[in-house]
């Protein structure tokens, strides 16, 4: 085995601000406890709440690490006790709480998964966070069948992509808004059905026409403002809405009656605090569900663009520009 070195480079936030407070730190490597694995970082995703984080909007969950990052793939380095069905020398992606840019990154064991046969590891590394959230407020929460209709809005963010692909792969008809012709296109050739860009159509207008009254029986919205009203406008009787985030406000005034008529679900979650044995079941559920699909070609990561970790502050003002179409990524060298 070889000796881990006893400090790393990793990407602190001593105070939050813009881009420019992501700075490269060193930092002791950690130790994995109990029931983890410590992961030589190949390659991290860069998520929106990752930016809310820096912004000091997004505090981490108690005992996670002050570093940002929420998803990893590489190289299993060392096993805490009790840990089995990994070994030293595997390659791992995992959903982490923190601490994801970084050399070296503690992950659940159990909430980490073998890197599908043919991605590379940035492609790996851009699954967890994405996967993980879209299967467990799609099909666990809002129990999307075959047969229905479902809705993305911000169809070419990281979320939106993933949702597209798993949507389609599990025989919904997919809608997806977004904004611009050219991130309405990628939505098409990702397998939506239907896409629509919101800064020239009204979404609403346009899925009643294209869904001939009936509505969405799925939505999956991380808009919320103004959307949450047009939500329930287009939903169909008995629709099933997952807020999973606010970046239009989370405060609205609204009127419910829709919502009671029509029999709606309106439901919200959040990934990163959730217990340990929760990200485990979601973890079993990917791989026996969705890995296949991976592995088969029929699913694949979207990647915008990837950066040296050390120039994590330029991902995250790439994120910013919402120029993005699917996921931004950090390199380890
Ligand atoms: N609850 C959870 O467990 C959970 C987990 C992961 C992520 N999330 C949330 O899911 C969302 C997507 O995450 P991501 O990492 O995939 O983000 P992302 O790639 O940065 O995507 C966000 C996209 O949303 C679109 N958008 C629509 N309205 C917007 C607005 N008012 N402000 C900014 N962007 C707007 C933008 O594209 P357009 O050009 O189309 O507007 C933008 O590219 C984030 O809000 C994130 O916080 C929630």
């Amino acid at each position: 085995m070889t000796e881990l070195p006893a400090t790393m480079t990793a990407i602190g936030l001593p105070t939050p601000g813009g881009p420019e407070a992501l700075v490269p730190e060193t930092r002791p490597v950690p130790v994995p406890r109990a029931g983890e694995i410590l992961v030589k970082v190949a390659a991290a995703g860069v998520n929106r709440p990752d930016v809310m984080q820096r912004k000091g909007l997004y505090p981490p969950p108690p005992g996670a690490p002050d570093i940002p990052g929420l998803e990893i793939a590489g190289e299993v380095v060392a096993l805490g006790e009790g840990v089995t069905g990994w070994k030293l020398g595997d390659k791992a992606c995992a959903l982490v709480s923190g601490g994801g840019y970084a050399q070296y990154c503690l992950a659940q064991a159990d909430a980490a998964l073998p890197v599908p046969a043919g991605l590379s590891m940035v492609e790996a590394a851009a699954l967890p966070e994405t996967f993980f959230t879209v299967w467990t407020n799609v099909f666990d929460l809002a129990g999307l069948k075959a047969g229905e209709t479902f809705l993305v809005h911000g169809g070419t963010s990281g979320i939106g992509t993933t949702a597209i692909q798993l949507a389609k792969a599990h025989g919904a008809t997919v809608f997806a808004t977004a904004g611009s012709a050219e991130k309405c296109k990628v939505c098409l050739d990702l397998g939506a059905d239907v896409a629509i860009d919101y800064k020239t159509e009204d979404f609403v207008a346009v899925i009643k026409e294209k869904t001939g009254g009936k509505g969405i029986n799925v939505i999956l919205d991380m808009v919320g403002g103004s959307y949450i009203a047009r939500n329930y406008e287009v939903a169909a009787p008995l629709g099933r809405i997952v807020q999973i985030a606010f970046m239009e406000g989370s405060k609205v005034q609204i009127d419910y009656m829709r919502l009671m008529l029509k029999r709606l679900s309106h439901m919200g979650s959040t990934l990163r605090s959730r217990p340990n044995a929760e990200k485990a079941a979601i973890a079993a559920s990917l791989r026996a569900k969705v890995w296949p699909l991976i592995e088969a070609g029929k699913v694949k990561p979207v990647l915008d663009q990837t950066f040296p970790l050390e120039n994590a502050a330029a991902a995250h003002a790439r994120m910013e520009t919402s120029l993005h179409i699917g996921k931004i990524m950090l390199e380890v060298g």
